[in-house]
């Protein structure tokens, strides 16, 4: 949620703070802004409401600021509607000090109300102004106590970037619970809150600690503890290619990231298969701890909660081990029976979703052991975690996630094949044909995908409806859910997923004539069932589109309209499955013109509760 990028060198910095934001506009975009300084100038602040490009087109894209220092954000808003005064950056009364931030105060009220108290005027809504305030406040000459003293009046979670005009020359950032690197280049340096908004410029970042107070200037980079001692960092390099950040010819990230499924499947599951077994070097589990769990609790968010949802049928069905699937933000808040006999799985993409790190945190608190699932390298979840299995996806930009959830599910399947193994769960056929399967299921992902124009036809017949219904049993509900999620997230029809046997419990009043139902039958042993739940939504006047493996062609007396996708072991079948689904939701967006890459409300990496 929001981005934030820095710079300090010798370069106009307004143009080099626009092209970061651009590529950090995926975790915010309802208003942008930049303050850079300019010895002759001063501090020049510039904000404007909506996208980048209103920003950029009222500064000629950087060309009309001076200034070889500054700080940038593109927004998410979470206290103040989007405007121009409740952009950022935000700037302290008397104009001294210009903030960027990423996260939210959680006592700023309080806050606030001191400062009032001290006569200081606010002029936005945000929480941020009052890290700004505060800095003028308790500022007597030293920049880097003051920001101290303002630390340890905050609560809640933050990111910052900031400048103050009594040292042009000096960029200070932090971070805490909320994601921030430094890029180190020659003569210049960085902050961004993504490796994207410095790839073009170096490859060389540190990553950040909760509580490391960063202070740039053109040469230097010291990175410092709030006792001021100096924290010896180690220097990263980022091996991307820079193309995994752009477009590269597709009009949508969305379209590009589905397309990179095979790839990013590959990556993932190549590394991970040596000589027909599945090594997970990446863990540290014994036998002995994994024949102690007594249950599996998979907690995680939106789509990487539905990854859970498979994790649940998966792993309870090879392991037969008890498995709870829960939406962080729902577990934090109970008193969630786990202890040292749980194993956790976190599922993240961004690993830096607040609430599932918060239930990360929970269930450390509580002895159980956490396995994470995550996309981002050295992300908070990964940090914080006894062991990390990587997707190695890429980076995901779109804010609807496709082959980040992809390659989760595969590393799913690892996980459960691995873990049965250990417990002595499968035969040698079993295992052998369930590596064969993994070994397959890139390809054929590359195969289902073949058939996007069909889809794309079948989207064109579609996209005006206003409510659209996904139906599934066991893995297929799963992947029901996120069908429905895809579809409502991007192009904003009215969605549910049902498990198709619970329809009849209420929801099927909702069902007229011409409803577009989608069903979901890949498991042979529930195909019959869930084509008697096709005949009672047909029955009232539902129009079905059914999504079945290959070899069930007996689909097509039962729906009106049907997509086949290449056959697996039922276990991997959502993989293969999800390739319609996700299309399906691509091309109905882009019939009905949607903003598909940054939908509306949305943003990609949720840092808030
Ligand atoms: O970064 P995470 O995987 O933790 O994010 C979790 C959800 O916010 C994310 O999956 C969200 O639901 C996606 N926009 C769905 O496409």
């Amino acid at each position: 949620m929001c981005g934030i990028v820095g710079y300090v060198g010798f370069d106009p910095a307004t143009p080099i703070l626009l092209k970061g934001l651009e590529k950090l506009e995926y975790r915010g975009y309802d208003s942008a802004g930049v303050a850079v300084y300019d010895e002759k100038d001063g501090l020049r602040i510039e904000k404007a409401k909506g996208k980048l490009r209103v920003l950029c087109e009222k500064l000629h894209d950087g060309k009309d600021v001076n200034g070889t220092i500054g700080i940038g954000h593109t927004r998410w808003a979470t206290h103040g509607a989007p405007s121009d005064i409740n952009s950022h950056p935000q700037v302290s009364d008397h104009g001294k000090f210009a903030v960027v931030h990423n996260g939210i105060i959680e006592n700023y009220l309080t806050l606030k109300e001191f400062l009032l108290g001290k006569g200081i005027t606010f002029v936005s809504e945000t929480d941020t102004e009052v890290i700004a305030q505060l800095l003028e406040y308790y500022y007597e000459g030293n920049i880097f106590s003051a920001l101290v003293k303002v630390l340890q009046k905050l609560e809640g979670s933050y990111a910052l970037g900031v400048i103050c005009t009594d040292a042009p020359n000096e960029l200070y950032a932090v971070r805490k619970d909320s994601p921030l690197i430094v890029g180190l280049g020659k003569g210049e340096n960085f902050i961004a809150s993504d490796v994207p908004a410095i790839l073009s410029k170096t490859r060389d970042i540190y990553r950040l600690k909760d509580q490391e107070i960063v202070k740039l200037t053109r040469n230097q980079v010291e990175v410092l503890n709030m006792d001021g001692a100096r924290i010896e960092k180690e220097k990263v390099h980022i091996d991307w290619d820079v193309n995994a950040a752009e477009k590269g010819g597709y009009e949508h990230f969305m379209f590009k990231e589905i397309m990179e499924q095979p790839k990013a499947l590959r990556d993932t599951i190549s590394p991970r298969l040596r000589d027909g077994r599945i090594v997970l070097d990446d863990i540290t589990l014994t036998r002995e701890q994994v024949e102690k769990i007594r249950r599996i609790c998979v907690v995680a968010c939106g789509s990487a909660y539905h990854v859970g949802m498979v994790a649940k049928y998966t792993l309870e069905k090879l392991t037969r081990i008890p498995v709870e699937a829960e939406v962080a933000s729902e577990l934090r808040y109970r008193d969630p029976i786990i202890d040292k006999s749980t194993l956790v799985i976190v599922v993240s993409q961004s690993g830096e979703t607040a609430d599932t790190l918060a239930a990360l945190r929970e269930a450390k608190k509580r002895g159980a052991r956490v396995l994470s699932i995550v996309n981002v390298v050295g992300s908070s979840i990964a940090n914080e975690s006894d062991d990390v299995i990587y997707t190695w996806a890429g980076p995901e930009i779109a804010v609807a996630t496709t082959k980040a959830y992809s390659t989760q599910l595969a590393v799913v399947y690892m996980i459960a094949i691995y873990l049965a193994d250990l417990l002595g769960k499968l035969s040698p056929e079993e295992y052998e044909n369930y590596i064969q399967c993994l070994q397959k299921l890139p390809e054929q992902v590359e195969d289902a995908l073949k058939d996007k124009e069909s889809i794309q036809y079948f989207a064109s017949k579609y996209f005006n409806a206003k409510d659209i219904f996904f139906i599934g049993r066991n893995l297929d509900y799963a992947l029901s859910m996120e069908g429905s999620l895809k579809l409502k997230e991007i192009s904003y029809i009215h969605s549910e997923a049902y498990a198709a046997g619970e329809l009849k419990h209420g929801t099927i009043s909702l069902i007229e004539n011409g409803t577009l139902v989608v069903a979901l039958a890949t498991i042979d042993s529930l195909f019959e069932k869930i084509m008697s739940n096709v005949k009672e939504v047909k029955a009232r006047g539902a129009y079905v589109l059914g999504v079945t493996t290959r070899e069930h062609t007996a689909i097509q007396s039962e729906a009106d309209y049907a997509f086949y996708v290449p056959k697996t072991c039922e276990m991997m079948q959502p993989s293969l499955a999800v390739i319609p689904l996700q299309l399906f939701a691509y091309y109905v967006a882009a019939m009905k013109g949607c903003d598909i890459d940054k939908p509306r409300n949305l943003a990609k990496s949720v840092t808030v509760e």
